[in-house]
């Protein structure tokens, strides 16, 4: 069953783990992420940008299919379905459309415009019993077209956001989507600390999750994230596997041609990346 991601992300935070957030982009990885979240016992939250909605053709179809292979696979785990990185409109049309999950991301408004529509989405998730995240400090890379430089959050900021009652906060602390550059200084741990400390203990989000060395992403966990946001390393182990496929000419053998047989590599490597990531981040067993 499909649920707002609050109950999971409190229990992970109160027992010092994270629950994967997995970006989604089509039925394969969604199967995937459900078969292997339900094989480790495991919470997990499907992750969706206004961009793979939109190549899906809706956030309504997302939230059909989404539903619609959770109950026929028979999903027992904790799963919640989550807009990724939404403006405003977007994460209306997702309360409307049946997400369990939004994230408003207003990093890039004035601060203050920022609070105000963060607060009246939370006034809405809560009448829905809906999560939502709120983000301070815009997160480095590429998402769905849009550039952030990877500020650090400023606590300050981060207390102001965290009173408007939101379920979970996204701060930047060095952190970048996509693979991190050669002179990427890694995460600040200081801001990390301090904007634990002004948060009053909500969860917090790790977003750019490919690429941070382990250690400093148990490190991460330890200091109050109780969410960390895969997309990039799934979508690079998948088409390493399907271009080993096609390199190894299996598609040209009998009818290894079918979409079904080709795109199987790469959803096994997912399920294996994923068990790695549940691993590292202390979730699997804590299915409840
Ligand atoms: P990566 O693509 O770097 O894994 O980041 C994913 C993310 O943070 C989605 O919000």
């Amino acid at each position: 069953m499909l649920i707002s991601a609050q109950q999971m992300l409190n229990k992970a935070k109160k027992d010092h783990y994270a629950v994967p957030h997995i970006n989604i982009n089509n039925l394969e990885w969604v199967k995937t992420a459900l078969l292997t979240a339900q094989e480790q016992n495991s919470p997990i939250i499907l992750g969706v940008s206004k961009g793979a909605a939109t190549y899906m053709s809706s956030f309504k179809t997302v939230a059909v299919m989404v539903r619609a292979i959770d109950e026929s696979l028979n999903i027992t785990v904790p799963v919640a379905l989550h807009l990724d990185h939404g403006t405003y409109d977007s994460a209306k049309a997702c309360i409307e459309a049946g997400f369990t999950s939004v994230m408003f991301d207003g990093s890039s408004l004035p601060f203050e415009e920022n609070l105000t529509k963060t607060k009246e989405l939370v006034a809405l998730c809560k009448e829905r019993n809906l999560s939502l995240e709120g983000e301070v400090g815009s997160i480095g890379g590429v998402e769905d077209s849009v550039v952030g430089h990877g500020e650090f959050a400023d606590p300050n900021e981060c207390e102001k956001m965290a009173a408007l009652g939101i379920d979970c906060l996204a701060a930047g602390i060095g952190n970048i989507h996509g693979k991190y550059p050669s002179n990427w200084t890694g995460l600040n741990f200081d801001v990390l600390a301090a904007v634990q400390q002004k948060t009053n203990n909500i969860p917090l989000v790790l977003h750019g999750g490919t690429g941070i060395p382990d250690a400093m992403v148990k490190k991460a966990i330890s200091l109050g994230v109780a969410k960390v946001n895969v997309n990039t390393e799934c979508q690079l182990v998948f088409a390493a596997a399907v271009r080993k496929y096609i390199e190894d000419k299996k598609d040209l053998e009998g009818k290894g041609f079918d979409p079904r047989k080709l795109l199987a590599p790469g959803t096994e490597a997912i399920h294996d990346l994923i068990i790695k990531k549940m691993t590292l981040y202390g979730s699997v067993g804590q299915a409840e």
